[in-house]
C-alpha cells in the first residue's frame, strides 16, 4: 500500500546546482517560495520586484540579492521564477528567453490564450525550459491517490470530488479584485490540473458559476464543474468562497476496487492551515487506513514544481508541468467559462478562445 505520508519532492532535494532569481516579490514568493526552497537547498542568487522597496524587505530576510531590475538579474542566473500578476508574464517571459535562462511561470500562464500561446512558442523556439508553478500535483495526498491509481489499488476509477467552502478575502489583491475571471483562473485552475494529471484531459465539461449580491470582486467567487471522461469517471470540483460560517475541504476518490477519502489540510479550518487527512479503504471494508500528513500543499509541494523543473534542465527530459502541458490546463478554464455563458456541456479540445463569464 502506498505511504502517503512519505517525501514526494526528497528527490530534488540538493538540486542546488542552478542558480535561481525571482521575479515578484509579493505574498506568494515571501510566504511559499522561499520558504521551500531555503527547505530543499536550492540556490536562490536574488529577487526583483518593480517595487524596489519590496524586494529590498524580502532580499534581507531571506539573505540573497535585491536586483535592480530584471535585465541585471538575468545576467545572473541560470533559471528565473516568475511570480507577478499574469498580464505581466508574457513580456517578462521575452526578456527571460532572450537571455537563455530556463523558466518558471506562474498560473494562470496568462491571462488570454493566445498570450500564452506566444509563450509556448517562444520557449520551443529557444534552447530553454520552462513549467508552470502547478504545485498541486505535489500535494502529498493528489499523489498519493496518483500512485494508487497507477498501482490498480483503486480499481478502475468512477468518482473524483474536490469540494471546498471556505472564506476568502481577496482585498490583499486589488488586481484580482478587478479581474472579470476569478475564481476558476486563480483557484480552480489547481484543482482542474490536479484532476488531469490523475486522469488526463477530459472530453466535456459542465460549469455553474455565481457571485453573491454584496461581493467587492468583479469575477465569479462560486463555481462547480463535471469533468467527464470517456469512461464512467465523473470529477466535480464544487468551490466557494463565501462561507462565513465552517470551512472545510475535502476530497474523495472512488474505483471499483477501493476508495480514497479525506481533507485539505490548507483549507479545511482556513484561514488556520493543519495536516491533511488520507484514508484509504479496499472495496469490502468498512474501516480503512488512516494518515495525517503534516507536510502543507503551501509551502511544500513548491518544491515540486521548481525541484522537477531543475531536474527536467539537468536531465534534458520534459518536466510534468511544462508550459506546453499548461496550455490544456488553461484551454479546460476557458471551456469552464463557455461552459456557464451558454449553459451546456462543452468539449474541452474544441476550445481555443477566451471567454469571460457573463451574468
Ligand atoms: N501557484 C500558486 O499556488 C499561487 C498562489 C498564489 C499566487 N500565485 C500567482 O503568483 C503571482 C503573484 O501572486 P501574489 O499573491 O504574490 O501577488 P502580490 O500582488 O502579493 O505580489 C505581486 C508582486 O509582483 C510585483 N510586480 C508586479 N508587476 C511586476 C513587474 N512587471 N515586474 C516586477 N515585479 C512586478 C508587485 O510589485 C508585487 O510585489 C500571481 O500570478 C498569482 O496568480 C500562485
Amino acid at each position: 500500500m502506498v505511504d502517503p505520508t512519505r517525501d514526494y519532492t526528497e528527490r530534488y532535494s540538493g538540486l542546488g546546482g542552478l542558480e535561481i532569481g525571482i521575479v515578484g516579490c509579493g505574498e506568494i514568493v515571501e510566504s511559499a517560495h522561499l520558504p521551500a526552497y531555503d527547505a530543499a537547498g536550492f540556490s536562490v542568487a536574488g529577487v526583483t520586484d518593480e517595487n524596489a522597496e519590496r524586494a529590498t524587505e524580502v532580499a534581507d530576510r531571506f539573505d540573497v540579492v535585491a536586483y535592480p531590475d530584471l535585465e541585471t538579474m538575468v545576467a545572473d542566473v541560470d533559471v528565473v521564477d516568475v511570480a507577478v500578476p499574469p498580464r505581466f508574464q508574457p513580456e517578462i517571459v521575452d526578456t527571460v528567453v532572450d537571455a537563455g535562462c530556463h523558466l518558471l511561470c506562474q498560473k494562470p500562464l496568462a491571462d488570454d490564450f493566445e498570450a500564452a500561446e506566444r509563450i509556448c512558442e517562444r520557449v520551443a523556439d529557444a534552447d530553454v525550459v520552462a513549467a508552470v508553478n502547478q504545485q498541486m500535483r505535489w500535494e502529498k495526498s493528489i499523489r498519493a491517490v496518483s500512485d494508487l491509481l497507477e498501482e490498480g489499488a483503486l480499481g478502475t476509477p468512477l468518482r473524483a470530488t474536490i469540494e471546498v467552502n471556505i472564506e476568502t478575502d481577496w482585498s490583499n489583491w486589488g488586481w484580482m479584485l478587478e479581474s472579470p475571471r476569478l475564481e476558476v483562473m486563480f483557484h480552480s485552475i489547481h484543482y482542474l490540473d490536479a484532476m488531469r494529471s490523475l486522469f488526463g484531459d477530459p472530453v466535456g465539461v459542465s460549469s455553474t458559476m455565481a457571485k453573491v449580491p454584496s461581493q467587492p470582486a468583479e469575477g465569479e467567487t462560486r463555481t462547480l464543474h463535471v469533468l467527464e471522461y470517456p469512461d464512467q469517471l465523473r470529477a466535480t470540483i464544487d468551490v466557494n468562497h463565501n462561507n462565513w460560517a465552517d470551512p472545510y475541504a475535502r476530497f474523495r476518490f472512488e474505483g471499483t476496487e477501493g476508495l480514497v477519502r479525506g481533507t485539505i489540510g490548507l483549507f479545511d479550518h482556513y484561514p488556520e492551515s493543519g495536516p491533511d487527512t488520507f484514508e484509504f479503504l479496499a472495496a469490502g471494508d468498512s474501516e480503512g487506513e488512516r494518515y495525517e500528513i503534516s507536510d502543507a500543499w503551501f509551502p511544500d509541494a513548491f518544491v515540486g514544481t521548481m525541484g522537477s523543473l531543475l531536474e527536467a534542465i539537468e536531465t534534458g527530459e520534459t518536466p510534468p508541468t511544462h508550459v506546453q502541458d499548461n496550455l490544456e490546463t488553461l484551454r479546460l478554464a476557458n471551456a469552464t467559462y463557455k461552459s456557464w455563458n451558454e449553459r451546456s456541456r462543452v468539449d474541452p479540445s474544441t476550445v481555443a478562445e477566451d471567454h469571460e463569464p457573463t451574468w
